[in-house]
């Protein structure tokens, strides 16, 4: 329909909305793992310990709502909507913790540099020897054949990044739980992790839980586990199914992590992340105490602010100082090529290099997203370490699958004629942008 317009003089809005909307959707619709897994393993245990914990700590505190809100699912729909009230999540009252500002104890920022090429030390894993790789991030194996964008080391101006080592990675790991928590993006940088450490494990001492809202890799001799927690959104929302879920009209309680946190609240290593999600309009706000199902309609920004607060709230007063916390910022899309090459019409596809212009910002990454995100993640201090991946990542417009990516929709002959109409400029390719993220995350553990 909208996809053949591509090759029009001007880029059209609603294909660039519709593009950028098919890519989250199939790519988060459709899992990779099997479907017919999840429907083996209805999540009804999770409910019941969501209802519990909810239980118990509302009675503890009687300035929260005394009602046990009905959990989100698929189904949940709103009775009515109105303009948001400019209501926040009851703990807004409470002081603000100390703005402490984080990291200037380092003079080098990990995060400005620039990439090299190097095919000596990278990639740090083998594409098809990695039992886990997900068939949208295989690039190769869907036909890639330029691989220079395996071959790309980081390089911070001013320092050098700790050299990856998949020992003292498992050393640091020992004993414990390593949780990433977020969208789509995220899990790529779990399937990364995972292909990362998964090859020095024998076959028989690891395993991989069947995909769930909480997916877990296991390496018994360290008695440590890797797991992604599917929740993009943060809060609690109608989109908690990694399979099935409603990214047209997306339903949240801005002042409930609750659902979520029962899960993640056990892990000693916490890596966030959350923004697409919250660039497709509006979203419905479902507040606890609501009992009419009517809801409130904000924008993107602001609802995702009230969600980074709900978070930031746990984060302050319920996460044991002892756990490490990460958050990782937005990962930047190329869906224009005129914004690096002016006069172009195309995006990310046929990508060879990445751009070396250092001052290059893409207008996919929203400033205003990320000045909120600095200001909300301010206030925890040294609590939460962000991993600023945005800037490095910009320069990759040779990182994303493009075409090279099993496509859930069948593909008609007016899309196999214009590439660029159906690619993935989105995800990241692995072995690729995702393995260095988690060679800072190595830096900073
Ligand atoms: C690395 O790249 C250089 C320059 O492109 C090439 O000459 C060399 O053969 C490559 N080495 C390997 C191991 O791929
Ligand atoms: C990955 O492994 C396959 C099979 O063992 C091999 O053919 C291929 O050359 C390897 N690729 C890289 C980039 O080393
Ligand atoms: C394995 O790790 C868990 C924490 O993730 C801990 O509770 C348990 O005692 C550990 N078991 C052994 C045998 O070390
Ligand atoms: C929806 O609104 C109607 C009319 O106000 C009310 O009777 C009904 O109970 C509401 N539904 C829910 C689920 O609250
Ligand atoms: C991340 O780095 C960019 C510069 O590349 C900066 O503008 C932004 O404020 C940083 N974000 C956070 C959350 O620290």
């Amino acid at each position: 329909m909208m996809v053949q317009r591509w090759n029009k003089k001007r880029a059209h809005f609603p294909l660039i909305v519709f593009l950028f909307g098919l890519f989250i959707l199939s790519s988060i619709l459709y899992n990779e793992l099997s479907i017919r897994q999840i429907h083996q393993n209805p999540d009804h245990d999770d409910g019941h310990r969501y209802q519990d914990s909810i239980t118990s700590t509302t009675m503890k505190l009687p300035s929260r709502p005394n009602r046990v809100p009905e959990v989100l699912d698929r189904f949940t729909t709103c009775n009515s909507t109105v303009k948001y009230s400019g209501r926040k999540g009851w703990w807004a009252d409470s002081k603000p913790g100390p703005d402490r500002r984080r990291g200037t104890s380092e003079r080098c920022d990990m995060f400005s540099g620039k990439w090299v090429f190097d095919n000596t030390s990278y990639p740090l894993y083998n594409e098809s020897h990695c039992p886990y790789m997900s068939d949208q991030l295989a690039c190769h194996k869907h036909g890639r054949s330029d691989l220079g964008y395996q071959y790309w080391r980081w390089q911070p101006h001013y320092c050098n990044l700790k050299r990856w080592n998949v020992n003292e990675m498992w050393e640091k790991l020992r004993g414990k739980r390593l949780m990433f928590v977020g969208d789509s993006l995220n899990r790529g940088q779990w399937i990364s992790m995972v292909c990362l450490l998964q090859s020095v494990i024998p076959a028989d001492k690891r395993s991989m839980s069947p995909n769930a809202p909480l997916t877990i890799f296991r390496a018994e001799e360290y008695n440590a586990t890797i797991e992604f927690l599917w929740a993009p959104l943060l809060v609690e929302s109608n989109s908690d199914d990694p399979v099935n879920h409603r990214l047209d009209e997306r339903i949240m309680r801005p002042d409930s992590v609750l659902k979520h946190a029962s899960q993640w609240e056990h892990a000693d290593i916490l890596v966030f992340n959350t923004y697409l999600w919250w660039r497709q309009g509006p979203v419905k706000l479902l507040w606890s105490t609501e009992e009419n199902r009517v809801c409130e309609e904000l924008d993107g920004l602001g609802a995702m602010e009230l969600a980074m607060e709900a978070w930031a709230n746990w984060v302050a007063t319920k996460a044991n100082p002892l756990k490490k916390i990460f958050f990782v910022t937005m990962s930047p899309t190329h869906l224009w090529s005129r914004e690096w090459k002016p006069g172009s019409e195309g995006n990310c596809y046929d990508e060879k290099t990445p751009i070396d212009d250092e001052s290059y910002w893409g207008s996919g990454s929203d400033l205003p997203t990320m000045h909120m995100v600095e200001k909300v993640v301010g206030r925890l201090g040294s609590k939460v370490t962000v991993l600023n991946i945005t800037q490095l990542s910009e320069y990759r417009k040779d990182g994303h699958p493009s075409i090279y990516r099993k496509f859930w929709e069948a593909l008609g002959p007016k899309q196999l004629s214009n590439p660029a109409s159906y690619s993935d400029c989105i995800h990241w390719c692995l072995p690729g942008v995702p393995d260095v993220w988690n060679e800072l995350l190595f830096h900073f553990l």
